[in-house]
Formats: structure tokens, C-alpha cells, sequence
């Protein structure tokens, strides 16, 4: 799972008069974006997210600022500073997210697969761990 997180480093375009970045859906990331959404005014002690999903895959930019990312798969972790606008992560369904350590000037900018629907949302996150064990029997048992 954490294996298909992806460090995603987009091209700078852009000339004497400035840089550009462009995102286009299934070309530099790996869905057609359907909502996008982004986070500011965040203080450096809240922590955000705080949930995995069902069906939705994100891609995670920082546009302005730094903010630091914690993904989990329920066996292990991984961190991921987010600092440039050039940068992001890019997260498959059914990762546990949370963002954290945002600077004053942050705006983490969320491209995501999916409309949002606050079903497919996994708050709780002994009911996260529950469910990925029961996926990783049912795969052994597979095998
Ligand atoms: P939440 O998912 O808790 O934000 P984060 O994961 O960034 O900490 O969302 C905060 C509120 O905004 C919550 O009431 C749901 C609502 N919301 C939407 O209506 N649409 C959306 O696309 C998102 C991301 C949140």
C-alpha cells in the first residue's frame, strides 16, 4: 500500500517573467481531478485529515508554505514534507492521512479523484486498522 504512494515532481514552466506549473488530469496525476480543494489558516499545532477513503485518490500540493504529511497503511509509515509548489504526494484510496506542522503562509491545495461524499470517509481510525488486518487476511488467504 505505502508503496503506491507516489513523491510526484511536476515540470516548472515558466520564463523571465515568472513559473508556471500545470496539472493535467491522467497525464501528471494518475485520475481525472474532480474536486479540488484547498487548506489555509491552519495553526502549526492542528493536526488535519485525520481519515482514510474508501474510494477517493488525492494528490497533495503545498502551493504556498510547508506542511508535513504522515500516510499510514496500517502496518507502517512514512513522512513526507510537502515545501515546494513544484512538489506533491499522490495517495491511493484507502491510506490513513494526516497533515501537520503547517507554516503560517501554508495552502495545501487537494486534487482529488472523486466528489465528496463523507461516506466514503474512515474517521475512526481503530475502524482503519480493523478493516486493512481483515484485508491483509483475506489477501494471505488468497494466496
Ligand atoms: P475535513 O475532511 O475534516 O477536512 P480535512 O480532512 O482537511 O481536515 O472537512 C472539513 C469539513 O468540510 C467537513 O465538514 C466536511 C467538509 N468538506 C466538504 O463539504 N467537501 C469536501 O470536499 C471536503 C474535503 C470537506
Amino acid at each position: 500500500m505505502l508503496k503506491d504512494v507516489k513523491f510526484i515532481r511536476f515540470n516548472q514552466l515558466g520564463d523571465n517573467r515568472g513559473k508556471l506549473v500545470v496539472i493535467e488530469g491522467e497525464n501528471d496525476v494518475p485520475f481525472v481531478i474532480q474536486r479540488v480543494f484547498y487548506i489555509y489558516g491552519s495553526d502549526a499545532d492542528v493536526i488535519r485529515g485525520e481519515h482514510a477513503n474508501l474510494e477517493t485518490e488525492f494528490v497533495l500540493i503545498n502551493v504556498c508554505g510547508a506542511s508535513k504529511v504522515r500516510v499510514v497503511d496500517g502496518q507502517n509509515e512514512k513522512i513526507y514534507i510537502l515545501d515546494q509548489p513544484h512538489e506533491g504526494i499522490y495517495l491511493p484510496r484507502m491510506v490513513w492521512k494526516d497533515m501537520y506542522d503547517f507554516s503560517a503562509d501554508s495552502i495545501l491545495l487537494v486534487l482529488a479523484s472523486k466528489h465528496y461524499d463523507g461516506k466514503e470517509y474512515i474517521r475512526d481510525y481503530d475502524e482503519y486498522i480493523k478493516i486493512m488486518s481483515k484485508r491483509k487476511h483475506l489477501n494471505s488467504v488468497d494466496l
